[in-house]
């Protein structure tokens, strides 16, 4: 037997600091570099580690003991150890808070590379105010056994990712408990808040911001309209990327057309809106161009080109946006999808839309032209591949065919949003320039 005494080697800085955690007990067999136990000083927590291999007969501290270079910590039997390590092993950092300036000097670097701490003096953020979501424990450092840092580090918590983490040990120590509900509440957050959430190209959270400390203010709840649409024109926004073709189609003579057929149509009981031929124009773009008509299958391998036409339309309520869906457009003529373009936009205002109503569209248009503007980028309504917005017609001073004189001529600006996984740019400009000729010539349109 070779009973050896193990004291605390010179830690720098660190006089008559804590004992925190003791990571051994008499039997343990311990390796070279084995850590033994933690200190903490005001300024940082560090691991003793075993500067040479051993069994444990004795131990000299405990937690809470306040220890500096030279206190025994145990004693070591090396008799069944053939190697000896080296003749001081180097302490290791395992967190740092540097007071400013000073930060630098304020530990000493280790000797040597220790493989199992990656954060060797790491200096600690301090709470960063966007990130309000993490949980720092501002001024201090995070506590853990080397085997629960090991086990963090599995999980892919390297260096200071422990610090996000709150112990519920004793003095704050994370447990492997803590680590493990700290990974699943990060899994279980929706994608983009968590690790690392308000750093690199993650989203950050939206701050949390009492407005009435700038002014008077009402807070109303929002309707379950808005809601589930807010919901869902996120998700729409951020999962299919997004590009807008502008266009403009010559409507002059469509809307001749569409005024001298208004008498006839009232007689129907039918206003003749330009929506209607809007729909008609659509369906013969989504004929010409199939990759339109069509929906990402939901495992992302195929394409589901569909053979049928129907065409939503958004629809401006009290409560939020809705789109009720006109089935068959291609079956219909203008003024049966004028009529049903009143009577379901009648039902949305008085919320008595049913939700079959509203559902298995292939492609929306999203009229503002009543309203005013001159373009804007709707969002696709997913999992459609593309919306058409449709903005204020104005009379335009046009070259004539034979490029000798500026002619009136009613324009009316289109703004086509796609999905770009789906359809690339050169069709999205030639959908509208379909669009175009079909919406500037009435007799195509309506054969
Ligand atoms: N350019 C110029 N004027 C236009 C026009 C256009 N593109 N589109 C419609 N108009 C005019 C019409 O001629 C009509 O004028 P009139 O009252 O003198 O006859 C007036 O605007 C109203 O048009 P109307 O045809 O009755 O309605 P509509 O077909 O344009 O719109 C809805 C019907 C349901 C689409 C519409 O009421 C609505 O809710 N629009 C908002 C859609 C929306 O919120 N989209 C945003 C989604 S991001």
């Amino acid at each position: 037997m070779s009973i050896k005494e193990v004291v605390v080697p010179d830690i720098g800085n660190f006089e008559n600091v804590e004992i925190i955690e003791v990571m051994v007990k008499p039997g343990d067999s311990l390796a070279s570099d084995d850590p033994i136990m933690t200190v903490e000083s005001d300024k940082a927590a560090m691991d003793i580690p075993a500067p040479f291999a051993g069994t444990v007969k004795e131990l000299r501290i405990k937690v809470g003991d306040k220890v500096s270079a030279g206190s025994p910590m145990l004693l070591l039997d090396t008799a069944a150890e053939e190697k000896p390590g080296p003749a001081v092993a180097a302490p290791v950092v395992k967190s740092f808070v540097p007071p400013a300036a000073e930060a630098a000097a304020a530990v000493p670097p280790p000797t040597h590379p220790v493989p199992e701490a990656p954060a060797t003096i790491p200096p600690r953020h301090r709470p960063d105010p966007v990130a309000s979501h993490v949980e720092f424990a501002p001024g201090k450092p995070a506590h853990a056994s080397p085997a629960v840092r090991r086990f963090a580090r599995e999980l892919g918590i390297e260096g200071e990712g422990l610090n996000h983490i709150r112990g519920s040990g004793p003095r704050g120590r994370i447990t492997r408990e803590d680590v493990q509900a700290w990974v699943k509440g990060e899994l279980a957050k929706p994608r983009g808040e968590g690790l690392g959430g308000a750093t690199g190209l993650a989203v950050p959270p939206a701050p949390v911001i009492d407005f009435s400390q700038f002014g008077e203010i009402d807070t109303q709840p929002l309707s379950r309209i808005r809601k589930l649409s807010g919901a869902n024109l996120h998700r729409n926004w951020v999962t299919a990327p997004h590009v807008t073709q502008f266009d403009e189609a010559d409507i002059t003579d469509l809307e001749d057309f569409r005024k001298s057929m208004l008498e006839e149509a009232a007689k129907r009981g039918v206003k003749l809106t330009l929506l209607a031929f809007l729909m008609k124009a659509v369906v013969n773009a989504l004929r010409a161009f199939p990759q339109f008509n069509a929906s990402l299958a939901a495992e992302g391998e195929n394409l589901v080109l569909k053979k049928y036409f129907h065409v939503g339309f958004a629809c401006d309520t009290p409560d939020g946006l809705v789109v009720p869906v006109i089935r068959d457009v291609n079956k219909k003529d203008v003024l049966d999808i004028a009529r049903e373009l009143a009577d379901l936009s009648e039902l949305a205002r008085e919320r008595k839309l049913k939700v079959d109503a509203m559902q298995g569209g292939c492609f929306t248009i999203s009229s503002l032209g009543g309203i005013g503007g001159t373009a804007f980028t709707p969002i696709i309504n997913c999992p459609e591949v593309a919306i058409l917005g449709v903005s204020r017609a104005e009379f335009k001073p046009v070259w004539d065919k034979a490029g000798k004189v500026f002619e009136p001529r009613l324009m009316l600006p289109l703004s086509l949003s796609y999905d770009h996984r789906v359809i690339d740019g050169a069709d999205g400009a030639r959908f509208t320039s379909h669009l175009r000729a079909m919406l500037s010539d009435v007799r195509r349109l309506l054969l």
